[in-house]
C-alpha cells in the first residue's frame, strides 16, 4: 500500500527505517513526504532512504493528490491548544477517501468524535495507537481484545519529561538541569513547557477520555496543574520520607459526564504509579467487566512510537 507522510521528524524517520526493515513481509511504499521547512518529496515509485526534497507543496490537498497514496500518516508537531493543523490534514485525507494513521494526540484531544464520524461517512479507517504511550497497546487493546468492556476510569503516569525532572532533583540537580536532561534524551515536546506545565498530560487525558469514554472534551476542560512549582528542597524532603512526585492523569465517569484532571501527586515510593522510572509509562484502567488492569511500557523510545504507527498501518491494510 502507498503511504503519504505528513511530517518527517523523529517519528517519521523512525517509521521509514522500520518500514525498510519489514518491507519483505509488509510491502508498504512511501510515495510522498510533506514537511514544514524541509519541503516536499513525491515519487510514485517510492521514495528511497534519502528522499530528494523539492519546494514545499502549496497546500496539503495538493500534496495528498500528488502522492496518490491510500493512507495518510499524520506525524506533525503537537499543538495542544487547538490540535491544528493536524486536524485539517486529517480532514483533507478523509475528503480524498484516504485512511489515516497518526501519532499526534492533538486531533484526538480536540476533535475525536467529529473525526470518527467523518471517517465513517467517508468509509475509511482512522487509527492512532501511538498518540498515548507510544506503541504500547492502549487504543487497539480496546478495539481488538476487550469487546463489551466499559472504561469507568483511568489513572496514568504518561509524561516522561516531568518524571526525568523529578528524578534529577532527587539526585540533587535543579529543575532546569532536569529539563535540559530530558531535552538531551529527545523526549520533550517541541516546547518543553508543554510537558512541565501539564499540557502534554492534559492532551493525553482528553484524548483517552474522548476515545475510551466518549467524553467530547478538549484539554482546556481538563483541570491541570503541572510540576513547575516543585523545588529541589521539597522533592528532597519528600524523598527522605520515602515519597516521590508523579504527574498523574486521572479520568472517571460521573453521573453527569466525566471528571478529568492532571496533578503532581505525592505518592509512596511503593505505589504502583510511582514504580516506573525514567521514560517508562504506566496506565491503569478501571472497568465494568475486567476490574482494574493496566499497560506498562519500560523505557520506550521513538522506535516504539514508530511501531505503534506501523501497527496501525497493518490494521488499515486489512480494511
Ligand atoms: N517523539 C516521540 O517519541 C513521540 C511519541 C508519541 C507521539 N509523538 C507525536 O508524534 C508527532 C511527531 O513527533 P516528532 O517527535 O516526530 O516531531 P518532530 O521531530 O518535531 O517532527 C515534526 C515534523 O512535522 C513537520 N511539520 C510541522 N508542522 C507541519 C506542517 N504544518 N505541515 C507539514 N509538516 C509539518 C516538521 O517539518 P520540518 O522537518 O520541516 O520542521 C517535522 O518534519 C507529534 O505530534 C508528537 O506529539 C511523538
Amino acid at each position: 500500500m502507498r503511504l503519504a507522510l505528513i511530517g518527517y521528524g523523529n517519528v517519521g524517520r523512525a517509521l521509514a527505517r522500520l518500514l525498510r526493515r519489514k518491507r519483505r513481509e509488509f510491502p508498504f511504499t512511501i510515495t510522498g513526504i510533506h514537511t514544514l521547512r524541509h519541503g516536499t518529496a513525491v515519487d510514485a515509485d517510492g521514495l528511497g532512504e534519502a528522499p530528494a526534497f523539492g519546494p514545499r507543496a502549496a497546500s496539503i490537498g495538493g500534496f495528498l493528490d500528488a502522492a496518490g497514496a491510500q493512507i495518510a500518516v499524520e506525524l506533525t508537531t503537537l499543538e495542544p491548544s487547538t490540535g491544528e493543523p493536524a486536524i485539517s490534514h486529517i480532514r483533507a485525507a478523509f475528503a480524498r477517501g484516504m485512511h489515516v494513521a497518526t501519532a499526534n494526540k492533538g486531533p484526538l484531544a480536540h476533535a475525536y468524535a467529529a473525526l470518527r464520524e467523518e471517517a465513517a461517512r467517508a468509509g475509511v479507517g482512522f487509527r492512532f495507537e501511538s498518540a498515548v504511550m507510544d506503541g504500547a497497546p492502549v487504543f487497539n487493546l480496546w478495539h481488538s481484545c476487550l469487546p463489551g468492556v466499559k472504561v469507568l476510569g483511568f489513572a496514568g503516569v504518561l509524561n516522561s519529561t516531568s518524571k526525568v525532572v523529578v528524578e534529577t532533583m532527587e539526585r540533587g540537580g535543579s529543575f532546569q538541569d532536569g529539563l535540559t536532561r530530558a531535552r538531551e534524551m529527545g523526549i520533550t515536546e517541541a516546547d518543553g513547557a508543554f510537558d512541565v506545565e501539564g499540557w502534554d498530560s492534559a492532551a493525553k487525558t482528553a484524548a483517552l477520555a474522548n476515545v475510551l469514554m466518549d467524553a467530547r472534551v478538549t484539554p482546556q476542560q481538563v483541570s491541570t496543574r503541572g510540576i513547575t512549582r516543585l523545588t529541589p528542597e521539597r522533592v528532597l524532603e519528600m524523598a527522605r520520607q520515602g515519597k516521590t512526585v508523579r504527574l498523574v492523569s486521572r479520568g472517571r465517569r460521573t453521573s453527569n459526564g466525566t471528571s478529568l484532571r492532571v496533578r503532581a501527586e505525592v505518592l509512596e515510593r511503593s505505589d504502583l504509579l510511582a514504580c516506573t522510572p525514567g521514560t517508562s509509562n504506566l496506565i491503569l484502567f478501571d472497568t465494568d467487566l475486567m476490574g482494574t488492569f493496566g499497560t506498562v511500557s519500560i523505557d520506550p523510545g521513538v522506535e516504539q512510537t514508530a511501531y505503534g504507527v506501523f501497527s496501525d498501518l497493518v490494521n488499515l491494510r486489512g480494511l
